[in-house]
């Protein structure tokens, strides 16, 4: 079987790619530092998969680390890069540690990647990349706009590196996933999303106001210009995300030249607004959600939503899972937590 290395294989996308990876047929080899993830969630994988994994402890920006991590799995045929931080408002407060971390991380795998000669790269990246995009919905060919926080930066410098190292020549062969909103966690409720503090996203604060963590749910302004006032973002199913994971493998093995840079949108390609998924929530989980309108969060969009074309055309990839799907598996997975 062919080996893959997931870096933040330990993390909400990370594990349910290395479930995924292992179900198509593939190896993985999770690396991870557990510096934004739990231990916790290895028991999940192997409860799902029926086995565990081999395990690297340690931080992708330190060389010598990685280089015992391909010195000791022999041959590697592609890595799948999750490893980074990635919260928008802590890269806000300490945006050195955001540069340093998520550029070098990358820096140093594409430098490892070279000595053993393991040529594919799959790159986590983020929709965030477009800043606020000129039209909705967005494709691969909208310009990277001014981005508001260092994160976002971060992801946009690095597609920037893994494109410019390709065109240095290097046979590298990679691909960008821009993933939208993911949302959701595993049917079985063994793995899920594990906000660390009160969470910044909406469908973790969701679960946890109707599991009465937090009283009351803020929607952040309802005076937009999109049909019911909210916001509209792409949500996307974790599951299917990381399923486009094992796509992009498959699509980089059938490319011929020695080296490619491509990049796609891994969103539903279908816009819904805050309100929607409280709505949404509230019916498919039978509950009523206390929630409130509050003032606009500074930074947010008004809308950005996927045009997926390109990524079911060439990448054979197309979401399957609904808004509704995914907001029960999120509530599921809050009920195995609040067990716990
Ligand atoms: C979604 C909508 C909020 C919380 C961020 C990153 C992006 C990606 C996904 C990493 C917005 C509203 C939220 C709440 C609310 N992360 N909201 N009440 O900001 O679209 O994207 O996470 O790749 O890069 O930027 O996601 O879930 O924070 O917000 O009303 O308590 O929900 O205003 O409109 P966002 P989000």
């Amino acid at each position: 079987m062919k080996k893959i290395l997931i870096t933040g294989g330990a993390g909400f996308i990370g594990s349910h790619t290395v479930v995924a990876v292992h179900q198509s047929g593939y190896q993985p080899v999770i690396v991870d530092n557990f510096s934004n993830s739990e231990k916790s969630v290895l028991n999940g994988i192997e409860k799902i998969c029926g086995r565990a994994f081999p395990l690297h402890e340690g931080d992708c920006v330190d060389a010598p680390f990685m280089r015992s991590v391909f010195k000791a799995e022999g041959e590697i045929a592609g890595v799948i890069h999750f490893a980074a931080y990635k919260s928008v408002n802590e890269s806000l407060e300490q945006p050195a540690k955001y540069y340093k971390n998520n550029i070098g991380s990358l820096l140093t795998l594409l430098d490892v990647m070279q000595e053993f000669k393991s040529p594919l790269l799959v790159f986590s990246s983020s929709c965030t990349v477009y800043g606020d995009p000129d039209e909705c919905p967005v494709t691969e060919a909208a310009p990277m706009k001014e981005t508001p926080t260092p994160y976002g930066k971060t992801k946009q410098i690095c597609e920037n590196i893994i494109r410019d190292v390709v065109a240095s020549g290097r046979d590298i062969k990679g691909v960008a996933l821009r993933y939208f909103n993911p949302i959701g966690a595993h049917p079985t409720g063994f793995i899920g999303e594990l906000p660390i503090g009160v969470p910044n996203n909406l469908v973790p604060y969701v679960t946890q106001t109707a599991a009465g963590i937090r009283d009351r749910l803020t929607v952040f302004g309802d005076d937009y210009g999109t049909p019911d006032g909210s916001c509209v973002r792409d949500f996307i199913h974790v599951v299917d995300l990381a399923e486009a994971h094992v796509k992009a493998l498959d699509y980089l093995q059938g490319v011929k030249e020695p080296r490619c840079y491509e990049v796609f949108n891994c969103g539903t390609g279908h816009g819904h607004s805050v309100k929607e998924v409280v709505e949404t929530f509230e019916k498919a989980n039978g509950l009523k959600l206390n929630y409130k309108i509050g003032p606009r969060r500074p930074g947010d969009i008004e809308q950005v939503y996927a045009n997926t074309d390109r990524v079911n055309a060439l990448m054979n990839w197309k979401s399957k899972l609904s808004l509704d799907q995914a907001l029960k598996d999120a509530w599921n997975w809050q009920k195995m937590l609040n067990k716990k």
